[in-house]
């Protein structure tokens, strides 16, 4: 094709894709169906984890909970099944490992069959300036929140791409679109998990896999427990997320096939100021919407959980 009509046709579907995306904000896409899907949920065994394991199954799909925690796993599983579930598998996973990822895969695999929507959820934080980070800790966080996002595509996508049908969910952060002060190893890894997650959807789309799709998630803190001890400044403006409304929202972007989705609204207008305008400008918002000082008083999860 000449330049010109290369030239004409990408300005014809950019009208076309930016209508498009206007009529789905008056009337949204229907929401797919579940029931019959395979879905696995890594760190299922307490919040947000949680919370998608018991949507899901309320929905009738088949549900295989990953977890390192024996205890979060069989409180799920009871509460999915108090809730009429029938088809619960779990499964005790050490995501940091890979060898223990592709194990858990296979038997995956075996016993329960093909998974269709990944859910790569489970996370860590060590809330600590970079330099008070223990090196374990910094290895930690990158092995949970992106290494394991590799392992377990290695060993789920290859069926999707078979079968040309699958969803693979990143629940990423706010913190993997802008720095935030004492929050650098995290930052990092979720900045890692967007641009895996993204890199492989364009992966997908270039080879024809249009089946195949990526939702990508990017809360503000959410009051689960993660980020315990940390204090917004301006609540009002910017209030720790509820995780049955996080929950929620990320079950209907899913189902509607988003792409991306940032929660609260607010963050899409502060992370494309963020693009724009100039960095002092950028660090002069954020301390006036407090994220300069928002880890000052971390506590995060006590050693019990
Ligand atoms: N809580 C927030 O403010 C917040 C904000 C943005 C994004 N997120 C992200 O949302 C996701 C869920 O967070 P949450 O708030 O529900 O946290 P959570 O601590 O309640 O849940 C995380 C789960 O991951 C599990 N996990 C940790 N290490 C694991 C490992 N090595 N192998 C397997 N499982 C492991 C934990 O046992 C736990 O059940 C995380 O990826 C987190 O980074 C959380």
């Amino acid at each position: 094709m000449n330049f010109f009509l290369e030239t004409l046709k990408v300005i014809g579907l950019s009208f076309y894709y930016l209508l498009e995306s206007l009529v789905f904000l008056v009337v949204p896409r229907r929401k797919k169906n579940v029931s019959g899907e395979i879905v696995l949920i890594t760190g299922a065994g307490s919040g947000i984890g949680r919370l998608l394991s018991l949507k899901f199954a309320s929905l009738g799909a088949t549900v295989v909970l990953w977890d390192i925690n024996q205890e979060g796993l069989k409180e799920t599983s009871r509460l999915a099944r108090e809730n009429g579930a029938v088809r619960v598998h779990c499964y005790i996973c050490d995501c940091s490992k890979r060898q223990d990822v592709y194990r858990v895969a296979d038997q995956v695999k075996k016993e329960v069959g093909d998974v269709s929507i990944l859910i790569n959820n489970a996370g860590i934080v060590t809330g600590k300036s970079f330099m008070d980070s223990p090196d374990s800790l910094v290895e930690k966080s990158m092995e949970v929140n992106i290494m394991a996002h590799f392992w377990t595509y290695k060993a789920f996508l290859p069926a999707m791409m078979a079968s040309n049908h699958g969803h693979l969910v990143s629940i990423a952060s706010a913190a993997g679109l802008i720095g935030v002060n004492r929050l650098s190893d995290y930052c990092a890894s979720k900045f890692a998990a967007v641009g895996f997650a993204e890199s492989v959807d364009i992966e997908m789309r270039v080879l024809g896999k249009t089946g195949i799709k990526t939702t990508i998630v990017c809360p503000f803190f959410i009051n689960t427990g993660m980020f315990d001890g940390c204090r917004t400044k301006w609540p009002r403006l910017l209030p720790a997320l509820e995780q049955e409304y996080v929950a929620e929202k990320i079950m209907t972007a899913i189902r509607r096939d988003q792409e991306i989705l940032m929660i609260p609204r607010s963050l899409y207008f502060i992370i494309s100021l963020k693009q724009l305008l100039p960095v002092k400008l950028t660090v002069l918002f954020s301390d006036y919407f407090g994220s300069l000082h928002v880890m000052d008083n971390f506590r995060g999860r006590g050693k019990k959980d």
